[in-house]
């Protein structure tokens, strides 16, 4: 098993490229697709260089696995599916979110609140294969409730539950999002082997110290800020819940969900040609 990592600066996003050795079969994690919000611009820029990456180790795309709808970055899936193939996968508690915002932006015409835009829905406990490699799923919601951790072997893919000890935790302010929900899943996280390698999907490092992404269970236990070993549930939700009062809505909220709950499509192309994302004015 091989993982190459690959940082969005703009996002502070990482994607993972998780890489079957033996049959070369690899899977893609959180991929970003470039948004400029002013000029309405997408680009690949993020996504190139795992395209160069998956291109010139000659691997096969077999999966792009989401570990939850993301609110601060457009999701690559659709692009990296329709240029590398692969099936696109989330978990199935999406269909919660989906209830909450397909409605919001009246999109019912072109995002399926049962989820049929991603080609497979991932309940706990499900395994999906990667040539050798099993790779198990962990329904870990508060961050959001379809948030999944995806572990491998010694590694978990975290998503946005535990980020570095020294960040502490994702936001639970988001609908469905709660604190207390992200303490008892950060909770079966911890309680993996202390040397499970946690790979986190974003950084904000303290200035002048350069972005990481990986860290262990013993690690966590011992030095997270905000969730460390002797946290109890009430002592964390009050200090998440106070960070996040106020809390100003991610600047890709907006543009990201509705385009993130197409499983990464854009969105249908209006009568002169031109696709639109929508802004619903005093919803938030
Ligand atoms: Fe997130």
């Amino acid at each position: 098993m091989k993982i190459q990592s690959f940082f969005d600066s703009v996002t502070a996003t990482f994607t993972y490229v998780l890489v079957d050795e033996v049959s070369r079969h690899c899977a893609v994690i959180d991929p970003v697709l470039d948004f400029d919000f002013s000029s309405g611009k997408t680009g690949l820029h993020s996504l190139h260089p795992i395209i160069t990456y998956i291109e010139a180790e000659k691997l096969q795309l077999k999966w792009i696995l989401e570990t939850h709808a993301h609110a601060d970055h457009l999701s690559g899936a659709a692009f990296l599916k329709q240029k590398l193939g692969g099936k696109i996968a989330i978990g199935e508690h999406i269909v919660e979110v989906l209830k909450f915002w397909v409605p919001l932006f009246n999109n019912g015409d072109n995002t399926s609140l049962e989820g049929s835009q991603f080609d497979r829905l991932l309940a706990e406990g499900d395994e999906i294969s990667l040539g050798a490699l099993k790779i198990k799923v962990m329904h870990t919601p508060g961050h959001t409730p379809a948030c999944c951790t995806y572990l491998v072997e010694d590694v978990a893919f975290v998503g946005d539950t535990l980020f570095m000890p020294y960040v502490g935790t994702a936001r639970t302010d988001f609908p469905g999002g709660s604190a207390a929900v992200l303490y008892h899943s950060i909770q079966r996280i911890l309680s993996l082997p202390d040397n499970t390698r946690l790979f986190t999907c974003h950084d904000y490092p303290p200035e002048g110290q350069r972005e990481a992404s990986i860290s262990t269970v013993a690690e966590q236990k011992k030095e997270n800020v905000m969730i460390h070993e002797g946290i109890s549930e009430a002592e964390y939700v009050s200090v998440r819940n106070a960070r996040d009062k106020g809390k100003a809505v991610p600047k890709l909220l907006l543009p990201s969900i509705q385009v993130n709950l197409r499983a990464g499509h854009l969105g249908p192309v209006e009568s002169n040609g031109v696709r639109y994302l929508k802004i619903p004015l005093d919803q938030l």
